[in-house]
């Protein structure tokens, strides 16, 4: 039997309705910005794994460095002990994170690590004295699946069986040129009435919402209103983090920092689980008290794992090298270039770019998570190369160390995509 065959008996899928979609294709192996299935077909990972493996798959200097860690330290209770990766880490961090950072809280993944933003910043009213339970966020944010993040993502069908339980949110229209006086007037007339201790956003690509990207100087004055009610401020760099977007972090292109930064993803490279929710010393401040009570307790048994710790600090060395940042500035490059060349194509709607997340919206008719996207999902993996559409929305978000000759492949797969569909 085939590794495909054989996932059938006993595996349940993410984001799967496993009766219309049985077929699991197998990998066996990984390197660089390459997949190979189990019949040595190679992909090129054109979304990085859901944006993780930035530094390309099986990475050697991550890989080496986890290895030693594997033989030193596995693993130790974070509550009570400290271990060297999460010092060193931790030090790195705070050097590449806006100023306004001061305090690292782990958790497992991107999910967690808001759901751990959200518990802070309803303690933090909490522990001042102030009954602040409302969330607001914006409309189409994606923050993950527990349930504290899927109830400040944008509603989706999906979410039916469990919006009853939602924790208390408000949804605000993504700031536009045109709408930003009336997302103005709406977020304020909120912040007067009801009792809100946060706004959670991603800051300038929705991910999820298929890489739909707004200003800074809109998100701007959204925050400095949010700053004058003494709301928390989170800005979940899940997918924005660590480079993508031109710089380390999105929130680098605001002038409001926020108060608490989620981080997931590519901050440990694809290598193994692992996020942080950073906040500054006036939040941390919050907690500390003579009472027990107003301690955070939250935690993860793999808080700050060793080995994550170490493949983070890996990644960070990696982000800050010549060749990485290099790297950053000949994809920004050459999705302009392509961009170029394909913007006024007939069956392109639209395009946008920051730093090397790149998207292009098809003319075409579509329902969200449509047949049309399984179809040019399938049309792209037959030609070697990975992308997942989102509804009409095809987007690049390549490993760093992509070479131009695959960035050239995924060009051209995409050219072929507008002959043939
Ligand atoms: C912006 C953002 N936040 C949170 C998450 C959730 O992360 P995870 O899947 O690691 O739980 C995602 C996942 O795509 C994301 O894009």
């Amino acid at each position: 039997m085939t590794l495909q065959e054989r996932d059938k008996k006993y595996l349940w899928h993410p984001l799967t309705q496993h009766k219309l979609h049985p077929e699991h294709l197998a990998i066996t192996r990984a390197k660089g910005s390459l997949l190979f299935d189990e019949n040595g077909k190679e992909y090129i990972d054109g979304i990085a794994s859901w944006y993780t493996c930035m530094y390309g798959h099986s990475n050697n200097y991550i890989t080496n460095k986890v290895a030693e860690q594997m033989k030193t330290l596995d693993h130790v209770v974070f509550a009570g002990f400290t271990h060297e990766p999460a010092i060193k880490l931790s030090e790195a961090l705070i050097n590449i994170l806006p100023n306004n950072q001061q305090k690292l809280f782990f958790s497992d993944n991107g999910s967690t690590s808001v759901d751990v933003a959200i518990k802070m910043s309803l303690q933090y009213h909490f522990n001042k004295g102030e009954k602040r339970g409302k969330i607001i966020a914006l409309e189409d944010g994606f923050h993950g699946d527990t349930f504290g993040a899927m109830s400040v993502s944008g509603l989706s069908v999906y979410n039916g069986p469990f919006e009853e339980f939602f924790i208390d949110v408000a949804r605000i229209p993504v700031p536009t040129e045109e709408n930003i006086d009336s997302v103005k007037e709406e977020f304020i007339s909120l912040l007067e009435k009801e009792n809100v201790a946060s706004f959670i956003y991603e800051p300038l690509v929705q991910g999820a919402a298929a890489m739909k990207m707004h200003k800074a100087h809109l998100l701007d004055e959204l925050l400095s209103i949010a700053k004058k009610y003494q709301v928390l401020t989170i800005a979940d760099e899940v997918m924005t983090g660590f480079g993508k977007t031109g710089k380390n972090f999105a929130s680098e292109y605001l002038i409001n920092q926020p108060d608490i930064i989620c981080i997931a993803k590519s901050l440990t490279g694809g290598m193994v689980p692992m996020a942080i929710t950073s906040c500054t010393q006036e939040v941390y401040n919050t907690f500390l008290c003579d009472d027990l009570t107003k301690g955070f307790f939250h935690g993860h048994t793999y808080s700050a794992n060793p080995i994550a710790c170490t493949a983070a600090l890996a990644c960070i060395e990696l982000l800050q090298s010549d060749e990485i940042q290099n790297d950053i500035e000949r994809i920004v490059k050459s999705h302009q270039d392509f961009d170029n060349k394909i913007k006024s194509h007939p069956k392109v709607a639209r395009t946008r770019q920051l730093g090397i997340i790149y998207a292009l919206d098809l003319a075409l008719e579509m329902e969200r998570y449509g047949d049309l996207r399984y179809r040019l999902f399938n049309f792209f993996m037959e030609n070697g190369v990975c992308l997942r559409p989102l509804g009409n929305t095809i987007y690049i978000l390549a490993p760093f160390v992509i070479t131009d000759k695959q960035l050239k492949k995924i060009y051209q797969s995409i050219e072929k995509m507008l002959d043939t569909f």
